[in-house]
Parts: structure tokens; sequence; C-alpha cells
């Protein structure tokens, strides 16, 4: 995780972003203050990153990686205000002794790539549409050595893959249908037949952009409609206030890069 520090909302490379609203940082620095210590509570560790000035996105650190165990497919960011956050990652996996691999083509990390270690075997989903190059799919199934399933996102509004889908343990996800295309929805319901499906409501509630251990599910207050539909699949909702984050575009996944040793 990476603190707020330098958050503002400067330029507009998603839909949510809004340069003539301010942003409130000291209370995005709170509401950040208590995603960590809530992760913490839950026996997690969080290593936190060094926030650069002059970065203001850096707070959402998903998007800075990918890993998948223990090896780093490095990130490179389509928009150039974004491009200097992946060197700041790769130090921080250098010097902690993981396989980075630096790579050819943009893509956004996190935002674009989760990983379910239980579903087939191991198997890595990737969203394309709008950031993450579709040749970055196939590179990093090269670099990680596990399947890729490339998915195509359609909704400007949720513009990476973790605005509209997640994992919830390591073999079942969440997702909101309408993002994808026709042909990826097909391919979502082949893979996990038991999904449970979000709607409009809980996307635009940014109740996807979700972090979960498997029991616990973190998302933010907002997204009650999504708190009570992972409730009923036997998961624990555990609400965070994160109303800053939102105008950047993201939520609590966007903020929290995992490391998947
Ligand atoms: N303002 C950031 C951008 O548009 C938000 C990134 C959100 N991160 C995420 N993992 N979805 O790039």
């Amino acid at each position: 995780m990476c603190p707020p520090e330098h958050f503002t909302v400067e330029y507009a490379i998603n839909p949510w972003m809004d340069i003539t609203v301010p942003v409130d940082a000291a209370l995005a620095v709170k509401q950040w203050d208590l995603l960590r210590n809530t992760l913490v509570d839950l026996g997690h560790t969080v290593h936190v990153l060094e926030p650069v000035a002059g970065l203001p996105d850096m707070v959402y650190a998903a998007n800075g990686a990918f890993s998948v165990d223990g090896t780093v497919y490095g990130a490179r960011f389509r928009y150039p205000q974004r491009a200097d956050e992946a060197g700041a990652h790769r130090a921080f996996y250098t010097r902690s002794a993981w396989t980075y691999k630096t790579p050819e083509h943009v893509n956004e990390g996190e935002g674009d790539f989760t990983y379910l270690p239980g579903a087939h075997g191991g198997v890595i989903l990737a969203g394309y549409g709008f950031r993450t190059e579709p040749a970055a799919h196939a590179e990093a199934q090269e670099m990680l050595g596990r399947p890729v399933v490339s998915l195509r996102l359609v909704d400007p509004a949720y513009y990476h893959l973790d605005t509209a889908l997640a994992a919830l343990d390591d073999h079942n996800v969440t997702y909101y249908p309408d993002a994808f295309s026709p042909a990826s929805q097909r391919v979502l319901a082949q893979l996990f037949p038991d999904a449970v499906l979000a709607d409009r409501v809980d996307a635009e509630a940014f109740g996807l952009n979700l972090v979960s251990d498997g029991r616990h599910v973190i998302l933010n207050t907002e997204a009650t409609a999504m708190g009570a539909k992972v409730r009923a699949a036997g998961y624990h909702p555990v609400h965070v206030e994160l109303t800053e984050l939102k105008r950047g575009g993201g939520s609590v996944k966007c903020a929290v890069a995992e490391l998947r040793r």
C-alpha cells in the first residue's frame, strides 16, 4: 500500500475523475490509515511504499505490478502521468528478493490481472479494452507460466478488471456481467458457474473493487448491497469508508497490491 500523501485529482484519465472537485487530502489519509489498520487487525502484513510527490495516483498501489508464486510481472502504465510509478514498485520487489520481470507491453498490474490458485489448476484472469494491451496477456502467461484467460471490458466506467471482477477466495469470483463483452460473459459463466453475480448498483458503488482473504471481504461503506451478497455467499463483509479514493476512480482493491509468494 502507498499512503495518499500526494493524492489529488489534477488530470482525468477515467470517467470518475473530475478535476473541478477538490479532494480532501487529510480525509484521504485518514481513510487510507483505517483501511491499512483493518487489514493489519485481520492478521495481514502490510508493507508501505514511500509516496512520491508528483505521482498523485500512486495510492492505487494495485496497478504497479502483478505477482504469482514469487515472480513479479512488472507494470507499464498506459498514461504518461503514471509512468514513473512502475519504477517505485520495481525497486520494492528487487529489494525484497522477488524475481522481477520487466514488461514490454502496456499493462496496469493487478488493475487488470488477478489469480485464482484453486481454479482450473491455477488460472490468471486478465482484462483488456481500456488500459492493458491484449499482448500483455500473452506476455504475462510466458513470464508467469500460468494460463491467462483474456476478458474484454466494454464499459469505460469499469476500465480496469478490478472494478468489475474480484476473487472471493482461491477458486471463486464475483463480477458484474455487463462490464464484459457478451463472449467474455460466456467465458466467465463457463469457468465460474457458482460466481456471485453483481449488478450495476454494486459496480457503481465500487463494490467489486474488494480485497478478500477467503473469509473476510473488505469493501467500501457505499457498497451495502454487495456486502449483503457476499454475506449470503458465506463470507464476512468488512466495510471501510473510502469516499476520497473514489474521486480518482478507485476503492479498496486499487489501494492494495497483493504479494503472492
Ligand atoms: N486514477 C487512477 C487511474 O485512472 C485510478 C486507478 C485505480 N486502480 C485500480 N486498480 N483500478 O489510473
